[in-house]
């Protein structure tokens, strides 16, 4: 994978989601070190280019680098000559300059990072774009499980709410299928998106439908800032058929885990304390994400295995 773009799910053979996850494993291991740093990446530079918040991604991509050793630049739009007017394509084209040997994207509009990555050297790493994919959220998720379950082939997993707005969703619905599991969507007509069963899942509008007998309840937020008109009567509304709590979730295994990518909006999508208590495991995913995301820079922007600094 060294040097690839890493833009979507579709870039990734299950051989080499398994890869990115085993090594995910390694790297987890370094932060449980008292000195959380291995030299694999030293002599690196690695760009966070983050034209759209971000808590997690950005902070997580950022420990990560640091983590392996790299130099890491965060660049955000603020503050820059994008203000000036400058290109995003000019502005990439003036980091590719500078040489880094990788540059992790999040935009707000689909394709971005693609469009600089056809400018670039440098691996591109697509930390969401609009509402495109995001996928190393969908790595750590299934990560998540698999450390959860033990595996994820047979398992079944239900997404639930906005499906229509979130790269979440689409990066999460192209691993869980690669690796073997069975995903159901779930949402109001209006937030699911047009012939979504192509996509090899099944679509349904009740939330109750869609959970019984789920190992895996990912729940999502709604993305006002993808959508012009309310989709919606009220959040209260959607609150009540699609909010998960205690008593819906009966309808799933008892072994079952809940999940969010965040941020989570309390009291709409999850009842406050299934934020915070199991079978929540969203602060795992959080944690998960660090090592993930090393290992995703190992693998796409590493040196070869042998090569100084290994
Ligand atoms: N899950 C996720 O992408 O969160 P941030 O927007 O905080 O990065």
């Amino acid at each position: 994978m060294i040097g690839r773009d890493l833009l979507s799910m579709d870039d990734l053979e299950r051989a080499e989601i398994e890869r990115v996850l085993d090594t995910a494993v390694h790297m987890q291991e370094v932060g449980l070190r008292e000195v959380k740093k291995v030299p694999t990446l030293r002599g690196r530079t690695i760009v966070n280019l983050f034209f759209e918040p971000s808590t997690r991604t950005r902070t997580s991509f950022e420990i990560a680098g640091k983590r392996l050793s790299a130099d890491v630049i965060n660049f955000s739009s603020q503050g820059s000559s994008l203000s000036k007017a400058e290109s995003i394509l000019d502005t990439a084209k003036t980091l590719d300059a500078m040489a880094p040997d990788a540059v992790v994207v999040r935009h707000g509009v689909a394709g971005v990072p693609r469009r600089i990555a056809d400018v670039l050297r440098s691996p591109v790493i697509n930390a969401g774009d609009g509402a495109h994919e995001h996928p190393t959220q969908a790595l750590l998720d299934l990560f998540t499980v698999r450390q959860e379950k033990g595996r994820i082939d047979g398992l079944t997993v239900a997404i639930v709410g906005d499906i229509a707005h979130s790269r979440v969703a689409r990066s999460n619905i192209t691993g869980f299928l690669k690796m073997g599991a069975e995903v159901r969507v779930a949402g109001p007509p209006t937030m699911l998106p047009p012939a979504v069963e192509t996509l090899g899942v099944k679509a349904m509008t009740r939330l109750e439908e869609a959970i019984e007998g789920a190992d895996v309840v990912m729940m999502l937020r709604i993305q006002r800032e993808r959508m012009g008109a309310p989709v919606f009567p009220s959040v209260r509304e959607y609150a009540a058929r699609y909010g998960l709590d205690r008593e819906k979730l009966r309808y799933a295994k008892d072994d079952v885990i809940v999940m969010h990518p965040g941020p989570v909006n309390r009291g709409v999508e999850l009842a406050p304390e299934l934020a915070d208590q199991a079978p929540s495991v969203i602060l795992n995913q959080v944690r998960n994400g660090v090592a993930v995301r090393m290992a995703v820079l190992y693998l796409f922007a590493g040196r070869p295995r042998g090569a100084e600094g290994d």
